[in-house]
């Protein structure tokens, strides 16, 4: 049976979106901005984000894979589903739940760069170490976690636990 263990609060959460919310909406001001968000496991930080910004913010999203085979990672970070509309000229936010090892992010800085942005930057809720090892790094960060396998508030294991409003590190029986 595993177990799970709260590693950030729901209240702890909120009160960094609001955080971040308001850092986002000082830089950017009344400058419209496209959110990118990484699915599926930002689409929880997505939709609290999105509701404490301005009106002029519209959201896109798109969908990766790195792991061909299910069971390790390939190094190489397919889409699997791309962007609805074009990016050329516009001010892009990348919207990220957790950056990991940090190759999903830098590949898709590589390829939305490509299509001429305004600008492109980063909020992810979740850090670990190992991102900052492979040179990519966010504009906004919420969280600089230790390297834990954690699920919650859009995170998953095998599907499962995306729904808890609070992050926690699963613990797996053996
Ligand atoms: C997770 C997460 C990031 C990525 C980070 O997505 O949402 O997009 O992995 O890992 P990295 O830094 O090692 O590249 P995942 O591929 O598990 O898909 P999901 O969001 O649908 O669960």
């Amino acid at each position: 049976m595993a177990s799970l263990e709260v590693l950030i609060t729901e209240q702890q959460i909120q009160d960094k979106v609001s955080e971040l919310a308001r850092r986002i909406s000082q830089d950017y001001g009344d400058t419209p901005l496209l959110l990118v968000s990484v699915l599926k496991g930002s689409f929880m930080f997505l939709a609290d984000l999105v509701r404490q910004l301005g009106p002029n913010t519209e959201i896109d999203f798109v969908q990766t894979s790195s792991y061909g085979d299910g069971t390790s990672s390939t190094g190489i970070v397919q889409i699997r589903k791309d962007l609805d509309i074009s990016i050329e000229g516009r001010d892009v936010l990348i919207v990220e739940d957790i950056l990991d090892t940090g190759l999903t992010l830098a590949h898709l800085r590589e390829l939305l760069g490509t299509r001429r942005p305004r600008s492109l930057k980063v909020v992810t809720l979740l850090c670990k170490p190992e991102a900052a090892r492979h040179g990519t790094q966010a504009e906004y960060v919420g969280f600089e976690i230790p390297d834990r396998f954690v699920v919650g508030y859009g995170l998953d294991h095998a599907e499962r636990y995306r729904n808890l409003p609070y992050v926690a590190v699963l613990h797996e029986a053996v």
